[in-house]
């Protein structure tokens, strides 16, 4: 049993449950690991030479608050200046610091579900009312419903997790001319879609744009992520944020990685064909899977098989993902790994049959 919480804590934080990651086995551990959307290459050797350049003085002493570095080299990158960027420690800060700004307590913040499960997490740490909406059919975007919310800030993760689906830019355009609290697209994955926000920003003072290098930089071990809005809402959320947020040495190592486009895209383009290639197969066999323009996979198994799936792949060493939650109980998420890796995972799925025994591993 979980020891009591002291009372000294907010209530609010000891009645909240906390975000749970998905699983990380040690560095050693042999397992196919498809659960938490990391890349499957690893970072451009350009990203692990800064870091080995790196002098003592950079450490000795504190590094620049707002990672100015990194803010000239993205703003190169996205055409953007770069007073429209805010750096942090990976995105959930990011995110963290947008919620801080924008809503105060008792606020409501709206987004459509499911999606993300951090976001309900900051929103009991900030005493955020927090009203959920469905998404429309075929995950398209609630517009009405969203306004109806009277939300102060709304949250949209495009690509959408654990979906995968992406509501094209017009569609956010249409809500930011009708909607005049802060629109936060979380662009977690959006480097392995179409097309992306950041032109809105620069039409809409409401629209705050959120990236990471975690996923397409593969760099979620470094945690940096970035936030890409005018100039008049970077400048306040600046005063909400860790007063170093970006220690010298992220700053460093995101620099070369996000300079890198070149190689960058390359795991991009292989993400965007195995994916196709692991949709269909999956389908072939069975399985339903929703479009994705993200990194993962969101995939039903036959017969609403998700769970037994998941732990029969776990029984053979594959990591994927599986939500306990309402209307994702029959699926699991999939990342997009090597072409080995999603062997692999095919392999495991084919060895899977949903007989007896995996149906009482699932009650287990
Ligand atoms: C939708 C979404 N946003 C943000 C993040 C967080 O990324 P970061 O590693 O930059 O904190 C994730 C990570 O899984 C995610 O799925």
């Amino acid at each position: 049993m979980p020891a009591m919480a002291p009372k000294f804590v907010r209530s609010s934080v000891r009645e909240m449950e906390g975000y749970t990651p998905g699983e990380q086995p040690g560095l050693g551990e042999r397992v196919v690991k498809l659960n938490t959307n990391e890349n499957p290459f690893q970072p451009s050797p350009k990203v692990m030479q800064a870091i080995r350049e790196i002098e003592p003085e950079m450490l000795r002493r504190y590094p620049n608050p707002g990672g100015d570095q990194f803010r000239e080299a993205a703003a190169k990158v996205l055409d953007v200046t770069p007073d429209m960027i805010l750096t942090g420690n990976g995105s959930d800060d990011v995110i963290a610091v947008a919620l801080l700004t924008f809503c105060g307590p008792g606020d409501v913040l709206a987004y459509p579900t499911p999606t993300y499960s951090l976001y309900p997490v900051l929103a009991e740490i900030d005493e955020v009312k927090v009203v959920t909406v469905d998404w429309d059919n075929h995950w398209s975007l609630p517009i009405d419903a969203l306004l109806a919310t009277k939300a102060r800030a709304i949250f949209l993760a495009n690509p959408n997790a654990p979906s995968g689906t992406f509501v094209s830019p017009d569609k956010i355009e249409e809500l930011a001319n009708k909607f005049t609290g802060a629109i936060v697209v979380d662009e977690a994955y959006v480097d392995f879609a179409e097309e992306n926000c950041v032109p809105l920003v620069s039409k809409y003072e409401n629209v705050i744009v959120s990236r990471t290098l975690s996923k397409a930089y593969s760099l979620a071990g470094l945690r940096f992520g970035y936030a890409v809005a005018q100039p008049s809402v970077i400048r306040e959320m600046n005063k909400t944020r860790d007063s170093y947020p970006v220690d010298a040495i992220s700053v460093v190592a995101a620099t070369a990685a996000i300079l890198d486009q070149e190689y960058a895209k390359v795991s991009w383009d292989h993400v965007k064909s195995e994916r196709a290639r692991l949709t269909g197969e999956l389908e072939q066999m069975g399985w339903s899977v929703l479009p994705s323009q993200a990194n993962f996979i969101l995939a039903a198994a036959p017969g609403g098989k998700g769970k037994e799936a998941y732990l029969g792949l776990k029984q053979q060493g594959i990591l994927v993902r599986y939500f306990d939650k309402p209307g994702l109980g029959d699926k699991i998420r999939i990342t997009v790994g090597t072409s080995q890796e999603n062997n692999a995972l095919l392999g495991g799925i084919r060895a899977l049959n949903l007989t007896e025994k995996q149906a009482e591993l699932a009650k287990a």
